[in-house]
């Protein structure tokens, strides 16, 4: 029999890993919105899905549907605690009706790179936030990275001042919201797979992202230019119900942290190199790429900085000293 999302995942040339699913394993459907293998998270999650089928065959079995076959992000976490799905990889924005210990991820220019986010991610205040949500029925198995992001339109952006008044699409945060409102900007919150429509009909003006959803979602074909700002990070948790989770026989879930916690190191030490594979595939495709010179860079951030202070008390004074120590 092949389902619906089977049939999809074929004609995207996804894996037909389902077929090696058996009678009495755990079956971990893991739904996410990317592709499966120049991105990140899609690369991330197609590992887990291999290693589990090939060192867990008898036990457990995932399932990975990727590109929003399954669900879109506004829509996963609610089937994950009606037991529809038992695996996603949400970004850090998309949990705000869950926990408010993410916003410090979203606030603009908080982390440098993706080094001084692991570093943060690791620390005693970063692994606690895996355990935030747990109340509300979420367990944080671990953070995967993607990288930073750059703002993209239909037209060259420079100066902040020449997004004023224009329309950008952004994930569903309070945070992302006011810094594009610092910056002029209005701020449209949409599901990632219908970002590209948007742009290209001119329901939105622009969008941020970073430079493997610019590539893998296309947003390249439909902009007039990227602009290389790096103003904030797009990282993800990768979050099972906490019923599910404890309902598992001890053995399956130790062995499939050890398996998560293996892909998440090797997976996050290399998304720099995906990263910059997207940038360059996006300027093989002809498409401009604007560097800005560190005063240019400077007036992005004077403008959105303001921002901070609206959700200091949500973040914590001490947090927020905490990565900026990390980014020195
Ligand atoms: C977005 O909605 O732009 C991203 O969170 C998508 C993703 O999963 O990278």
């Amino acid at each position: 029999l092949i389902t619906t999302a089977t049939a999809a995942l074929l004609a995207l040339g996804g894996t037909s890993a389902f077929a090696s699913c058996e009678e009495g394993e755990v079956v971990i459907k893991f739904s996410h919105v990317t592709n499966t293998d120049k991105h990140p998270k899609g690369i991330a999650a197609s590992l887990f899905q291999s290693r589990v089928n090939e060192e867990m065959n008898g036990k457990a079995c995932v399932e990975v549907y990727p590109n929003s076959t399954l669900y879109n992000d506004d829509q996963v976490l609610e089937a994950m605690l009606n037991g529809d799905v038992q695996m996603a990889a949400p970004s850090l924005s998309k949990f705000e009706a869950f926990t408010k210990v993410f916003r410090i991820f979203d606030l603009p220019f908080m982390f440098k790179n993706i080094d001084a986010v692991d570093a943060f991610q690791a620390s005693e205040t970063g692994q606690a936030m895996k355990e935030s949500m747990a109340r509300r029925g979420l367990l944080g198995l671990g953070f995967w990275h993607n990288g930073m992001k750059q703002m993209s339109a239909n037209k060259p952006l420079i100066s902040p001042s020449d997004a004023q008044g224009l329309k950008f699409r952004v994930q569903p945060s309070d945070v992302l919201k006011a810094q594009m409102e610092a910056i002029g900007v209005s701020p449209q919150p949409m599901a990632f797979s219908e970002v590209y429509g948007a742009l290209q009909t001119g329901v939105v003006d622009g969008q941020e992202n970073t430079w493997s959803n610019i590539y893998g979602q296309k947003f390249f074909e439909v902009q007039d230019g990227i602009t290389e700002t790096n103003h904030g990070v797009l990282d993800y948790m990768v979050v099972v119900g906490v019923e599910w989770w404890e309902g598992l026989d001890a053995d399956v879930r130790d062995q499939l942290t050890t398996i998560m916690d293996e892909v998440t190191t090797e997976r996050n030490a290399a998304v720099g190199q995906v990263d910059m594979e997207a940038r360059q595939a996006i300027l093989d495709a002809g498409s401009t790429i604007v560097e800005l010179t560190p005063e240019q860079r400077q007036e992005w951030v004077d403008a959105m900085l303001p921002v901070w202070e609206q959700f200091e008390g949500d973040v914590g004074e001490e947090n927020i000293a905490a990565a900026q120590e990390l980014n020195a």
